[in-house]
Order: C-alpha cells, then sequence, then structure tokens
C-alpha cells in the first residue's frame, strides 16, 4: 500500500506524448487531437484507447506507449520492473466518451478510475473487455484494471488543445518539430528570453539545461524521453524559469528537475515516470520560491 501511495504521488506530480495526425470535427461537439509517436517511443500492447465526442461514434485512435516504473522487493531490496501504459490526447469544446480495450488473457473483474475526486465511472462490458468513460473536461487520470497499479494499468492524460503554439521562425523559440530528437552533447541549453516548444508527437531525450538564464519557458504536448545525461531538466544560477504541460518519460538519473542557486521556477502540469533508485523526481538545492 505504500508504495502504491508513493507512486501515485510520483505519477501525479511528474509524468507523456503527441503530432496534429488526427482533429475529429463536429458541430457544438468537442475537437479531439491525437498524435502520432515516433517509432522510437516504445509503443504498449497492453490497451487500445479511442476518443469520440461525446456521443457520437467518429473514434479517433490515441496511441499508447508504456513507462518504465519498479517497485522495491521487500525479500531482497531489489527492484521488480513494470511497464505500465501511457496515452495523451487533447480536446476542447465539449465532453468526449474514451473506450479502452483491455488487450489481454487476463479477465477484467473490476475497474478504478483514480484520482476517485473527479467522480469519474467507468463502464465497464467483461465479455468484450472494454472499459468506458466520460471526460468533461481534460484531466490526468488513472485507470486500473483489477487495482493494479503497476502492469494493467493505463495513465490517460489529456490536455486542452493548444491555443498559444510558437512559430518555429521565431527567434527566441527552440522548437521541437514531431518525431524523435536527440543532441550530440545529450543536452539542449536555453539561453534567457527563449521558449523551448515540444510539438505534440515530439520525443526528446536530452537533458534541458537553464544556465544563467532568466526568463524562460518550456512547454508544449511532447515527450521528454529518456534523457541520458542529468535528468529532464537541470536549472542552475537562474530565474524566472516556467515548465508546463510536458511529459517526462524515464530520465535516466531518475530526476525529472534538479535546481540549484535559482529562484522563481514555476512548474505547472508536469507528468512524470522514474525508475531505479532516487527516481523520487524533483530536487531543490538552494533554490527559492518554486511553485
Ligand atoms: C448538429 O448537426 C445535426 C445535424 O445537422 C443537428 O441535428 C444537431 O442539432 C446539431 N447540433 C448539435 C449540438 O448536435
Ligand atoms: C493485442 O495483443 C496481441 C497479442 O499479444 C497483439 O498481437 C496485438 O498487437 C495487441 N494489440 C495492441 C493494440 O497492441
Ligand atoms: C523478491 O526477492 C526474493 C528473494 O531474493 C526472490 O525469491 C523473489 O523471486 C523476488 N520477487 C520478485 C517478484 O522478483
Ligand atoms: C550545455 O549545458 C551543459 C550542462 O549545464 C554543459 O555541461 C555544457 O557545457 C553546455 N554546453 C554548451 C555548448 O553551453
Ligand atoms: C521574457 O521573454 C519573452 C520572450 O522572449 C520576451 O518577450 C519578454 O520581453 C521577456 N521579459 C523580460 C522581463 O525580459
Ligand atoms: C554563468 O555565469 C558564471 C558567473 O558569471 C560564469 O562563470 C559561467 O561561465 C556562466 N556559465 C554559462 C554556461 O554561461
Amino acid at each position: 500500500m505504500l508504495q502504491a501511495a508513493l507512486f501515485y504521488l510520483s505519477a501525479l506530480f511528474y509524468a507523456g506524448s503527441a503530432a496534429a495526425a488526427a482533429v475529429a470535427k463536429s458541430n457544438e461537439s468537442a475537437t479531439i487531437v491525437a498524435y502520432t509517436l515516433p517509432t522510437e517511443v516504445t509503443r504498449g500492447s497492453t490497451f487500445d484507447v479511442k476518443v469520440a465526442a461525446a456521443g457520437r461514434d467518429h473514434y479517433t485512435n490515441v496511441e499508447t506507449f508504456i513507462a518504465n516504473v519498479d517497485k522495491v522487493n521487500t525479500s531482497s531490496g531489489g527492484s521488480i520492473y513494470y511497464t505500465p501504459s501511457v496515452a495523451t490526447f487533447d480536446f476542447s469544446g465539449g465532453s468526449v466518451d474514451v473506450t479502452i480495450t483491455f488487450n489481454s488473457s487476463t479477465r477484467i473483474d473490476s475497474v478504478q478510475v483514480r484520482p476517485y475526486s473527479y467522480g469519474i465511472e467507468a463502464t465497464v462490458n467483461k465479455k468484450a473487455s472494454t472499459i468506458k468513460l466520460t471526460l468533461d473536461e481534460p484531466r490526468n487520470i488513472v485507470v486500473q484494471v483489477n487495482e493494479d497499479v503497476w502492469q494493467n494499468v493505463l495513465h490517460l492524460f489529456s490536455n486542452d488543445i493548444e491555443t498559444d503554439v510558437p512559430s518555429p521562425d521565431d527567434p527566441d523559440v527552440l522548437y521541437f518539430a514531431p518525431g524523435y530528437h536527440t543532441s550530440s552533447t545529450g543536452f539542449s541549453n536555453v539561453t534567457s528570453g527563449q521558449t523551448v516548444y515540444l510539438a505534440g508527437g515530439a520525443a526528446v531525450s536530452t537533458t534541458f539545461s537553464f544556465v544563467n538564464a532568466t526568463n524562460a519557458t518550456m512547454r508544449g504536448r511532447g515527450l521528454v524521453y529518456k534523457p541520458t545525461k542529468a535528468g529532464g531538466v537541470l536549472i542552475v544560477s537562474s530565474e524566472d524559469i516556467t515548465l508546463q504541460d510536458l511529459i517526462f518519460v524515464n530520465p535516466n538519473n531518475g530526476y525529472t528537475l534538479t535546481a540549484g542557486m535559482a529562484s522563481g521556477v514555476t512548474v505547472r502540469n508536469i507528468r512524470t515516470f522514474s525508475d531505479g533508485s532516487w527516481g523520487d523526481g524533483s530536487a531543490s538545492a538552494g533554490t527559492l520560491s518554486v511553485r
């Protein structure tokens, strides 16, 4: 139970995916945007996810991918690894119906949609192994089969459709288009006044480094995917840095964000997954005003 509780804290505090591949539109009903992930992102096979404007039958497929998590083996102190599923999409302008197919020989006995405080009811068809639910607004939810928090679980993240997409030609914008990106040094260094934008469907495998930077932002619907140098984001001697809406998948050292000698760090709607030791997500040292 303790492990389960810790995992949820991590999942909520941290965090994804998405390229404008599919846009469904109809009168007075929700518009849905889902993204095609680059092939370098490991797909999930446990769940099939599709979304339609509420009451409509034009479904948009939402790809799933896996994140790695581990739990402590309390007998040995070692790790037991799991690969829960993650899916993300955007919608605005109305409610959406989500249909999830559990692609497993395990029978669905019960389904939990967390957090319970959202009051989202799932309708389960045990014979067809499907789960249906409706979202009235974008939410970060966890859909569990048979109370499993580790493997048979779908982390379903939805966002508003973006309205303030920066221009790729703006010199103050570090723009990552849909697709897979790395850098020769393993770092992407950000300077004052810059906006780092990860489009939906972008998966960027670098550590974003803010050193001596002020007034910089990192946002979008993309993934920071398995950075290999120094975690997801490093903020050193910097001020007024905002991180929002991104999904972080398995930073190499377990840290989504490491901040030192910084002030005015704002973290909003970041979802992240980590595994291994020190996988607790975020660390600040000598840093003021982190929120
Ligand atoms: C949408 O279009 C259909 C067909 O024209 C119409 O019946 C319906 O009232 C319209 N509005 C909504 C909210 O569905
Ligand atoms: C469902 O499982 C089967 C067998 O493991 C696999 O071939 C298929 O691709 C899976 N479906 C999805 C959507 O991953
Ligand atoms: C946990 O560790 C014990 C002792 O080493 C081992 O026997 C057991 O198989 C481990 N459990 C899992 C699920 O790995
Ligand atoms: C980029 O940032 C990293 C980490 O702060 C640093 O080691 C590296 O020297 C920087 N590279 C450039 C070109 O500034
Ligand atoms: C912060 O950066 C933005 C984008 O480059 C710029 O428009 C704005 O003037 C900067 N604000 C300050 C206080 O420097
Ligand atoms: C940051 O500022 C310090 C002090 O001015 C300087 O020594 C260092 O080289 C700067 N680092 C970068 C990456 O600009």
